[in-house]
């Protein structure tokens, strides 16, 4: 299949990319490098440095008779969405839109587009599944459930089929050792602890030692980026099939906690990881934990590469 991948130099986005190629698709990537980085791109990948908050630019990349595109090109740290909304409205929220009549204009009529576990919230239960309320506590989760719903829409109006992936902790480096861009300011848990272990940074903090779980800090549900990566080529196949519009969870059922995966990478990486108790983050449940079994039963999505100690493992391949 001929596929534009908006969002391709990214941390995710290349992962897709590079399975994508190693499936045998053709593969057109449209990124700003606003955080992507020229070291992801691939050679047998086309390339369009272009911004999603330009009509043109994407209408004419587009333009290019796809079987399918892919949407991974937002800003994603939730804490920061609290306190610059107005950005995440524009580039998650304006720019969606203008893929949306970009992909209308152009006759693409499938799409998949990169969601968040964000979209739920609180959890009331875990594992959450996909009929758990979606009542997100952060703007950032706002704009994913938001574009769903324009996804929706433009689903009966336009017949466009889209698979929206909800992806829990995203984390890990591709198992064959082929990307190595790090990201640049990483908000998350680890990379956080990854530059630490390689003496980047001083300490890690923990964000709350008195959660109620068994050792005090939060759980999370860690998915590997190759397994996620696959997941978009599953969903591309499911589409390519005549599968109708869906909202998938990506994650493994099963969670670490903060420590847990602290303790990994000390064991891994044989360094010390200085790490401090600090106080909690706001806004972070207790525990976040996905049912995928939508996801295995729909587009064959399995995690095979999501032990954390392969997480680890494959991060400080790039990190060390
Ligand atoms: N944490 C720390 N110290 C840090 C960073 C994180 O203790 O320096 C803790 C957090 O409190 C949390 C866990 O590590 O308990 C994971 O935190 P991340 O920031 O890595 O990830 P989140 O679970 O907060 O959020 C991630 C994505 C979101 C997505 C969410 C869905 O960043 O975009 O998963 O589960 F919505």
């Amino acid at each position: 299949m001929k596929v534009l991948v908006i969002g391709g130099a990214g941390y995710i986005g290349s992962h897709v990319v590079r399975e994508l190629l190693d499936r045998g698709h053709h593969v057109l990537v449209f990124d700003n490098l606003s955080s992507g980085l020229r070291e992801n791109l691939f050679s047998d990948a086309a390339f369009v440095h272009g911004d999603i908050m330009q009509y043109e630019a994407l209408r004419r990349a587009a333009a290019g008779n796809f079987d399918a595109l892919i949407h991974l090109a937002a800003f994603k740290a939730a804490g920061e969405s609290m306190i610059a909304p107005e950005k995440y409205s524009l580039n998650n929220i304006s720019g969606a839109i203008n893929i949306l009549n970009a992909a209308s204009e152009a006759g693409i009529k499938r799409l998949i587009f990169s969601s968040s576990a964000a979209v739920y919230g609180e959890p009331e239960y875990v594992p959450i599944d996909e009929k758990h309320p979606n009542r997100p506590a952060n703007y950032y989760g706002f704009t994913k459930l938001e574009i769903e719903r324009f996804l929706d829409w433009y689903d009966r109006l336009r017949g466009i089929r889209s698979v929206s992936l909800r992806y829990f902790n995203a984390a890990g480096y591709d198992v064959k050792g082929r990307i190595k861009g790090r990201e640049l300011n990483p908000a998350n848990l680890i990379p956080i602890i990854m530059e630490a272990a390689a003496g980047q940074r001083k300490e890690v903090q923990i964000f709350g030692g008195d959660y109620d779980t068994p050792d005090g800090t939060c759980i999370r549900d860690y998915i590997h980026v190759s397994d996620l990566a696959a997941a978009h080529a599953g969903a591309l196949e499911y589409l390519a099939k005549g599968g109708r519009s869906l909202a998938v969870n990506l994650g493994t059922g099963t969670g670490a906690s903060v420590l847990e995966v602290l303790e990994a990478a000390r064991r891994i990486t044989g360094k010390e990881i200085p790490a401090k108790i600090g106080p909690r983050r706001p806004g972070d449940p207790a525990k976040l934990t996905a049912s995928s079994e939508l996801a295995a039963a729909a587009i064959g999505f399995r995690a095979e590469h999501s032990e954390i100690d392969v997480i680890v493992r494959t991060s400080w391949e790039v990190y060390r």
